[in-house]
């Protein structure tokens, strides 16, 4: 089964892609931590992605393609993948369509929605891990020791792009160019809305009970 993990900046898809990827027994993916690790290993990629990443907008399709189709030829006839954050533009869609063929080779997209004041309350109190990428919030899911990873003790930090002017451009962004993507397998008839606006396990359920109709 391939799915993709839609949604605005901050609305859990970070917080839910691991268990859902579990729950379908498929290898995930998510397009900013290949960046973010990429950033973290000083390459040439991580570089020029930071920059793009830091104004909060979004990194040329090509270079983003290749990146995600490359791990997506390193993990075939795994049974499917689950892709977090990608694609999120329609020039990345029918590149995704174009390396799977038939149809979308798609068969789900999750799309979680949140409203914008809620996503903005939620980058701004969000913390993650720099050693296992864990996703933590200063007031709905905080850490229990400050400044350390409840899972490996790594140090937690708050992400560049998650200070305001970039959270605003963010959102900005993803109207403009993600908005479309949306439409697009909407009309594929392949999109499953989810009410991200509610508690961490009742849209964890949700999204269970997308993957499993
Ligand atoms: P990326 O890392 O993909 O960021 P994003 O899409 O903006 O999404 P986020 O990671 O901000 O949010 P999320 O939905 O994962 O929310 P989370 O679960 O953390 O992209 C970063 C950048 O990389 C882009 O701006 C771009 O530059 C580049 N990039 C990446 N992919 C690209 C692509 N395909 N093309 C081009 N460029 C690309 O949750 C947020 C917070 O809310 C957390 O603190 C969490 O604890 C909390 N939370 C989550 N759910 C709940 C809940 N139900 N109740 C209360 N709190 C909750």
């Amino acid at each position: 089964m391939r799915v993709v993990l839609l949604g605005p900046p901050g609305a859990g898809k970070g917080t839910h892609a691991a268990r859902v990827a579990g729950e379908m027994s498929v290898p995930m993916v998510a397009s900013g931590d290949l960046f973010r690790e990429h950033q973290k290993n000083d390459t040439s990629l991580g570089r020029l992605a930071r920059s793009y990443m830091e104004r909060g907008v979004l990194v040329p399709d090509q270079i983003t393609i290749d990146m995600v189709m490359d791990w997506i030829v390193k993990n075939e006839n795994k049974g499917g993948f689950l892709l977090d954050g990608f694609p999120r533009t329609l020039t990345q869609a029918s590149a995704l369509e174009e390396s799977l063929g038939a149809g979308s080779g798609i068969d789900r997209v999750l799309y979680i929605d949140v409203p914008i004041k809620v996503l903005i309350r939620r980058l701004s109190g969000r913390q993650v891990c720099g050693s296992c990428q864990s996703i933590y919030h200063l007031e709905f899911s905080p850490v229990k020791s400050i400044g350390e990873c409840d899972n490996c003790g790594g140090g937690v930090y708050q992400r560049e792009d998650d200070k305001k002017e970039s959270v605003l451009r963010r959102l900005e962004v993803y109207r403009t160019e993600t908005e479309p993507v949306i439409e697009y397998y909407r009309n594929l008839k392949i999109l499953v809305d989810v009410d991200g606006d509610n508690d961490v396990k009742d849209v964890e359920m949700t999204l269970m009970e997308a993957i499993k109709s």
